[in-house]
């Protein structure tokens, strides 16, 4: 995820440009860049690290330049933090110049073969191509050579582009990532997002995909990517520039909850090949001989992140039959634990800050074992002390409380699961192209369940005055109980617990007493019978049962009749329960805590990223 902003019109361009960006900046904030066109050339000016750099960098310079600008706040996806890998990016003679937000899948067969022709590349991400793939079918239309060289690309993109050739305009199009045209008066612009136009225009075009906008200082003249015309409403802003910043929703984490969909389809990207038969980890540089030889998995993590690494775990061993060690990272660093030859770590963090988990991947690395990062920040300390990393695409998650990495990071513990089971012949070709199957349809899946909003709303108004809340579940299930549990705690102040079914009698069958609230998660039909036995077992001492099933399922009809309300998710291979499975639960909590007048975003004692121990 990245913040795009462009200017063109009779004013100066860069004051627009960074207060754009820095209204952008939570799209990404690891580097940033401008280019502006100054005495018939382009300017171009980049700075790793926050707005803020980039600013001081410049020192008043280019201020006055009128007319034409871009503008970019980064959040690293191919090639770490850099000025280099800043964007705009350029071609070979700096006349054509790109900013982008998305991924290009096939960008590195892309810059092989213009390598091969004789460009030079300047960065190591994948935008670059398109900068010179741009400059190569140029032929005196900016709008046609963008038409052209996006018909090249596969992948995801919001893309802005100028030429000093055509100096008074700006070529905008997208696929998959978000892109609008703002309408101002003797001048227009682009943005990934509307906070920042809102200083100038509250009346935008919102583009779809496929569609083109080529604006000028006094038109916008709109087609798709054929260069047919489009023709569109004008989109009046209503919201305040607060709310705008979080899209309109109350909540960064209530809007993160809603960028699952698009981060599982993002991490996905470029992992599947095109006939959907084999997982493609090539980013991931795993080499063959630890595939093949890794005879034991330790799984470390913290907090969310540990228990997206349990459900790895779960994978693991069912699919590629490597044993798995699942641990949280403050103990593990302290356990003598007896890591060597033969072994691998894999740790899991959004932040890829976090103290714990940082000194255990160090620890490992110290004992000679290999360790791969699952990791959302491209360039943040795990990820550039792991030997291999498996980058989420979530984009930058904001909201104390984690959503949407989460997901991401099931995901990809999925891809590594089916990859490790792949690569060692631990599962036939049928069930590999019918498990992909399974994981594509995961983006889609997910968009579903998001449909039990307001129902799970409704629910966490009722429950929200409880002191106390269980989650059940078996297998894989519990572990999303367990992630279920510590949303509620951590944003809605609600002591909650989490017990794997089977143990309930041994111990807290004793708290279940005469409406006490009980989630039971039943999604996976090899353990239904005994799942069912658990909720007939507290419904016997009058607890409240909400039951979360999948869709359709005929099997799991006698669960369903014993729960006093049922939550049906969209059905997906039980292993993959948990990435769809989670969502009412984040759902439950946000509600919950937004009905107990709770600062969602901050929860009370909390931070984001713990880089301390
Ligand atoms: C903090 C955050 C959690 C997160 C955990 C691990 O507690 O509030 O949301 O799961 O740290 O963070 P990491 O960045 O390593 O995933």
């Amino acid at each position: 995820m990245c913040g795009i902003v462009g200017y063109v019109g009779e004013g100066k361009a860069l004051p627009f440009i960074l207060e754009g960006l820095k209204k952008l900046e939570y799209r990404g904030y690891d580097s940033a860049g401008i280019a502006v066109l100054e005495d018939s050339h382009i300017e171009l000016r980049k700075k790793v690290g926050r707005l803020s750099n980039l600013e001081a960098s410049l020192d008043g310079e280019l201020a006055d330049s009128v007319g034409l600008g871009i503008g970019h706040t980064r959040w690293a996806t191919h090639g770490r933090p850099s000025d280099e890998n800043a964007h705009p990016h350029c071609d070979c003679t700096g006349d054509f110049v790109v900013v982008h937000n998305g991924i290009i899948e096939n960008f590195a067969s892309l810059r092989d073969a213009l390598i091969e022709r004789g460009h030079k590349f300047k960065s190591e991400t994948d935008t670059e191509v398109i900068a010179h793939l741009i400059e190569e079918v140029y032929r005196g239309d900016l709008a046609d050579a963008v038409r052209k060289a996006v018909s090249m690309v596969r992948g995801s993109y919001a893309l802005g582009v100028l030429s000093k050739h055509e100096p008074d305009k700006i070529v905008a199009v997208r696929k998959d990532s978000p892109l609008i045209v703002g309408l101002g008066d003797r001048e227009n612009y682009i943005a990934s997002d509307i906070p920042a136009i809102l200083g100038k225009t509250r009346k935008a075009y919102i583009l779809e995909d496929g569609e083109m906008a080529v604006l000028t200082r006094d038109s916008v003249i709109l087609s798709d990517i054929a260069g047919s015309p489009r023709v569109k409403d004008v989109f009046n802003i209503k919201w305040d520039a607060v709310a705008a910043e979080r899209g309109g929703y109350p909540h960064f984490m209530l809007k993160e909850i809603h960028e699952g969909p698009k981060a599982v389809r993002d991490t996905l990207s470029g992992r599947i090949s095109d006939d959907a038969s084999r997982i493609v980890l090539d980013d991931v540089k795993l080499p063959a001989e630890l595939v093949a030889g890794v005879r034991r998995i330790y799984m470390v993590a913290c907090g969310t992140a540990y228990h997206a690494g349990l459900t790895g775990k779960y994978l693991i061993e069912k699919m590629a039959r490597i044993p798995v060690e699942a641990d949280l990272a403050s103990e593990f660093r302290y356990r003598d634990s007896i890591m060597g030859p033969g072994d691998m770590m894999v740790v899991v963090s959004q932040s890829g800050e976090t103290a714990d988990t940082l000194a255990a991947l160090r620890e490992a690395k110290r004992r000679g074992v290999p360790v791969l990062a699952i990791c959302n920040v491209v360039g943040s300390s795990i990820s550039r002390d792991a030997d291999y990393v498996l980058h989420t695409w979530a984009g930058p998650e904001i909201a104390v409380a984690s959503t949407k990495a989460y997901v991401t990071q099931t995901v990809a513990l999925a891809l590594l699961a089916t990859y490790l089971a792949q690569e060692r012949g631990t599962i036939d070709e049928d069930e590999l192209r019918r498990f992909i199957g399974e994981i594509k349809s995961l983006p889609q899946k997910l968009a579903d369940a998001l449909r039990l909003e307001d129902r799970v709303g409704d629910i966490a108004r009722k429950w929200a005055p409880v002191d106390d809340i269980f989650f059940l579940g078996r297998g894989i299930d519990y572990y999303v109980a367990m992630e279920g549990q510590l949303k509620i705690k951590e944003i809605a102040y609600i002591h909650a617990e989490a017990y794997a079914a089977g143990e309930l009698k041994h111990g807290p069958l004793a708290l279940i007493v005469e409406g006490v609230p009980v989630i039971a998660l039943a999604t996976q039909p090899a353990v239904r019978e005994k799942t069912l036995s658990n909720i007939t077992e507290v419904k016997a001492r009058d607890a409240t049962v909400i039951g979360i099933v999948p869709e359709g399922s005929d099997e799991m009809a006698d669960i369903r009749r014993q729960c006093d309300e049922v939550l049906e998710i969209p059905a997906v291979d039980p292993l993959l329960m948990p990435a769809v499975g989670v969502v009412p639960l984040q759902l439950l909590a946000y509600y919950a805590a937004v009905a107990r007048g709770c600062d969602v975003d901050k929860p009370r004692n909390l931070a984001k990223s713990v880089t301390v121990e």
